[in-house]
């Protein structure tokens, strides 16, 4: 029993959870859900044909997510993006594209034949940056033959664009506005409420697993745009399974009870809390990114004081703190109201100590991000016949797949554009075979 041992071991490491699920395992969600691991029974409706608790249950989360029309997916946020996709290219194929995309929006277009158009974020250089609105609206009086515009807000690393903005400049132009909002679920329980859909976006996918109380796989599809709300069971059907977890659909319905009964203050209660920490780390000199950025997740760059992630990520293991993640500069922090005050005690205190760590990381200074020259669409070279050849080799020949260094979270090149530095990348690269 490999995995099922893993798990039980790293159970007994007791370290604080500042990575996804929202839960952390805190017994928030009802044990007794695995017994509820039922299917499509006359009583229990289908997600997919929702007509009873299903249906019943989404028109909760829609009203309190302010959406014309919310989907449950219990297949994660990528299900939700793929289908947000697929309602956008009823009405064309190409999409203008935030560069810094997750992998499940470029299978999408793969799939469904799609050409992006991409935007690249302004970053500072040590983070992720953002979408500018007069980047999209410039995309916007250029093309005049696309389905939609695609962003990711917040990034991983929590830094959020100007939606207000972007979503004007979408609306004048006619085009919808489709937001990743996988990392800010929470957003609308905020003290002010940041989420996407209240900011003017036309359709959000929010991975409710990752910040809210919700087991791993639990997503929502949240649609503002009458227009989309028709097709959706459809659209998200296309790239699902046919037996959603009932206990993960569950879990969605009790964090909308949650929400409603307490819920958002013990979220709103927990702003002060984070942004002490965030504080703390500032007052040492430690990097974090600038602007509009989520209350609730902390994210450092380590190697501003010369420290690599991974010696970060270790140190903060043997400190009883377990990161999001860490990349090779940085390390990101996931806090919701079921972390303890123990947990923020070790993180703050190991924030503090990771001053007295042995410098081990010289920071490269960040070269600007070009786009490739595209030798053929996503969908071709996703789909064609492939192999592997070493980094160094792989120069001037076409990927097959997206490399995606962090940081910055941006795509050095996407599937179909001829690769031009290999420089970041260690591994093996897939390539479109030479016929
Ligand atoms: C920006 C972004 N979008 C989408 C996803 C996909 O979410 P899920 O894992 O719920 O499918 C992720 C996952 O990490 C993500 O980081």
């Amino acid at each position: 029993m490999p995995l099922y041992n893993a798990l039980l071991e790293h159970q007994k490491l007791c370290r604080s959870s500042f990575h996804t699920p929202g839960h952390k395992s805190s017994g928030i969600i009802d044990p007794e859900l695995l017994k509820l691991d039922l299917t499509e029974l006359p009583d229990t409706d289908a997600l997919f044909e929702a007509s009873g608790a299903i249906l019943k249950c989404e028109k909760n989360l829609a009203e309190i997510f302010g959406a014309e029309r919310t989907l449950i997916s219990a297949g994660g946020c990528s299900l939700a993006i793929m289908a947000m996709i697929r309602l956008a290219a009823q009405n064309g194929s190409k999409l203008i594209c935030g560069r810094n995309i997750h992998r499940s929006a470029v299978n999408a277009m793969a799939l469904l034949g799609i050409d992006p158009i991409w935007v690249l974020p302004k970053s500072d250089g040590y983070f992720t940056g953002r979408i500018d609105a007069d980047d999209i609206r410039k995309a916007l009086s250029e093309n005049n033959d696309v389905c939609g515009c695609y962003i990711t807000s917040p990034t991983y690393y929590g830094e959020i664009s100007d939606i207000e903005s972007i979503s004007k400049a979408c609306r004048e132009y006619d085009v919808p506005l489709l937001v990743d909002n996988a990392h800010g679920s929470h957003f609308k329980l905020l003290k002010r409420d940041i989420h996407p859909l209240t900011l003017g976006a036309s359709m959000t996918a929010c991975s409710i697993h990752k910040t809210l109380p919700v087991l791993t796989g639990g997503a929502l599809l949240n649609i503002a745009d009458s227009r989309f709300t028709d097709g959706a069971k459809e659209a998200m059907s296309l790239f699902a399974s046919t037996s959603p977890s009932y206990p993960i659909m569950a879990s969605i319905d009790l964090c909308a009870n949650y929400i409603r009964h307490g819920g958002t203050d013990e979220y709103r209660q927990l702003e002060p809390i984070v942004a002490n920490i965030k504080n703390t780390a500032s007052e040492l000199g430690i990097v974090q990114p600038e602007g509009f950025c989520d209350p609730l997740r902390v994210s450092v760059s380590t190697s501003s004081i010369g420290i690599s992630g991974e010696a970060a990520g270790e140190f903060f293991r043997s400190r009883g703190v377990e990161p999001e993640m860490t990349d090779s500069e940085n390390a990101v922090f996931i806090c919701t109201p079921f972390n303890t005050a123990e947990d923020f005690y070790r993180l703050k205190n190991s924030i503090i100590s990771l001053g007295g760590l042995e410098k081990d990381y010289i920071r490269k200074k960040s070269g600007t991000i070009s786009l490739p020259q595209i030798a053929m669409p996503i969908r071709d070279a996703l789909l064609s016949k492939s192999e592997f050849v070493p980094a160094d080799k792989a120069v001037g020949r076409i990927a097959a797949d997206t490399a995606c260094p962090c940081p910055p979270g941006i795509p050095v090149y996407m599937p179909g554009e001829i690769i031009e530095d290999t420089a970041e990348l260690n591994d093996a690269v897939k390539v479109v075979a030479v016929q």
